[in-house]
């Protein structure tokens, strides 16, 4: 039975208008496995999934499930053959209880008249104990973590008798912890003979999940295997098209001091943190959750302001009580949450590119429309934004291009210190590489430039100096030329 396939998909073709989603795509989904589905932003994996779902019907090709040759399928048929689909949003109800989303599509599909509560309840409490979830049946939705919400998501999927559980980008929103609890559900799925897709980008969390992957490149298949058959560079090289060779960043030495941190502290988040940067320098700083790497960073620029210690930042002490002082010293900020706090997804590019810079293009009480398009082209071209004008919504861009273009925003106001909390959260290997090469390029234009991440192989590979934080303080400055494995042992102070 571990071998036997699931799901089979033969030439799936689909277009919408002139896009080719997907160009002939195959898969093969077997029982009890966790298969990752890869590829970079916009290359159809959303697409593959509606067509499994019932979705959208494929152009071509022939999708099998448990055998079965399925025609014209609807969204009823994969459901009734056991395909469960957990999109981005979950597609949960926030104003209904938990326990009302977990069960009450079983109770409407029983077609029985009456839903019996005590019913809901039980069903709820049972699928609940299943993924060992332990959350209040009768809070509304709208009041859980995003992993609450995502383990509800999943429950109802389990009541609703998942042969294929389908995961689209699941880790997306989720703490480091939180990924660990799912992924311990994921495995006791599937010891249920569940088979598990998930669709997925980061090779490490690949690593920590996957038995098979598939992976697609602009619409098409490019290969499919056990994880133990891809290493990064084949897994860069067929996601990418490309090789991707990235050298550990080593800068210039330079004796020209940037930044000079001296005992700064923040109670109750940090304590006695002292740095020194030189140009050149792209110094990272990492930790735990907690450990206060994020704080050093929220005090930098003023949204959490130190209690004591000095900053002096290109030969001059300068005092940080407020964002406006960071401004107005000309410290940029990347935000680790850039989608509800860098960003205004509905505005354009160019709205959110001058957005902090906009009395730069105050003229006589007019705003310089022109000014502000030019500079917003300038910048398009310049870090390479995946866009055909200033105009559209950042909505339209992929995760990649969106945090370019937070980017553009803190370059436009001309920073001389740039500070950016987990950069390439949730961006595809590609965009990565670029943001990491612009950041680079700045350094070496005299910008200091302060990662701030847990991604241990970012840190390694683009920082050239590494500052670890354990329980608000300092232990230890680094050079890159630190492993991931010790470095990761020095995060929890082993
Ligand atoms: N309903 C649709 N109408 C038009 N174009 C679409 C539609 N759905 C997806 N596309 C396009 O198909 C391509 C693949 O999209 P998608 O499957 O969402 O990619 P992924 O999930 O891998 O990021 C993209 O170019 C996207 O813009
Ligand atoms: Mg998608």
């Amino acid at each position: 039975m571990a071998n036997e396939v699931f799901l089979k998909l033969s030439g799936i073709k689909k277009s919408f208008g002139g896009v080719h989603a997907l160009r002939g795509v195959d898969l093969e989904i077997r029982r009890g496995e966790i298969h990752c589905l890869a590829g970079e932003n916009g290359c159809g994996k959303s697409t593959l999934i509606k067509a499994i779902s019932g979705v959208h019907e494929p152009d071509e090709g022939t999708i099998w499930i448990d055998g079965e040759e399925m025609k014209h399928m609807k969204p009823m048929d994969a459901i009734g053959k056991g395909i469960q689909v957990i999109y981005q949003d979950f597609a949960v109800f926030p104003n209904l209880t938990v326990a009302e989303n977990i069960a009450l599509n079983g109770e409407l599909k029983n077609k029985s008249k009456f839903v019996s509560w005590r019913d809901v309840h039980e069903v709820a409490a049972r699928a609940m104990s299943q993924v060992g979830a332990n959350i209040d049946p009768d809070v509304r939705l709208e009041r859980l973590s995003v992993a609450n919400k995502q383990l509800v998501a999943i429950c109802r999927a389990i009541v609703n008798d998942a042969k294929l559980l389908i995961l689209d980008e699941p880790t997306t929103a989720l703490t480091a912890r939180e990924v660990e609890k799912l992924w311990a559900i994921i495995r006791s799925l599937k010891e249920k003979g569940i088979a598990i897709m998930i669709v997925n980008h980061k090779l490490d969390e690949i690593y920590q999940i996957a038995d098979r992957l598939t992976i697609l490149r602009n619409g098409a298949y490019i290969s499919s295997g056990d994880i133990s058959e891809y290493d990064q560079a084949r897994f860069t090289r067929d996601m990418t098209g490309h090789d991707i060779v990235e050298d550990k960043y080593a800068p210039e030495k330079s004796s020209e001091e940037v930044l000079r941190v001296e005992h700064l502290s923040r109670k109750g988040s940090f304590e006695d943190v002292s740095f020194t940067m030189y140009r050149g320098d792209v110094l990272g700083i990492t930790g735990l959750l907690g450990s206060g790497r994020g704080e050093i960073g929220e005090a930098l620029f003023g949204l959490a302001p130190a209690d004591s210690g000095t900053i002096v930042l290109n030969g001059r002490t300068i005092t940080i009580k407020s964002v406006s002082d960071a401004i107005a010293n000309e410290i940029g900020y990347v935000p680790e949450d850039r989608l509800t706090q860098g960003l205004f997804m509905d505005r354009s590019i160019q709205d959110n590119t001058i957005a902090a810079s906009i009395r730069a293009y105050m003229k006589g009480g007019k705003l310089d429309e022109k000014g502000m398009e030019d500079a917003t082209n300038r910048w398009i071209k310049e870090i390479d934004i995946k866009a055909p004008s200033p105009k559209p919504a950042v909505r339209t861009l992929s995760g990649g291009n969106a945090q370019k273009v937070v980017i553009a925003k803190w370059l436009n106001t001309n920073p001389k210190l740039f500070i950016l909390d987990g950069p390439t959260v949730g961006v595809d290997i590609g965009a990565k590489a670029e943001i990491h090469a612009i950041l680079h390029d700045l350094a070496a234009k005299g910008i200091g430039i302060i990662v701030i991440s847990d991604d241990l192989p970012e840190l390694v590979q683009n920082c050239n100096r590494i500052l670890v934080m354990k329980d608000g303080r300092c232990t230890g400055i680094i050079d890159n030329s630190i492993d991931e494995v010790s470095l990761g042992k020095m995060l929890i102070g082993a």
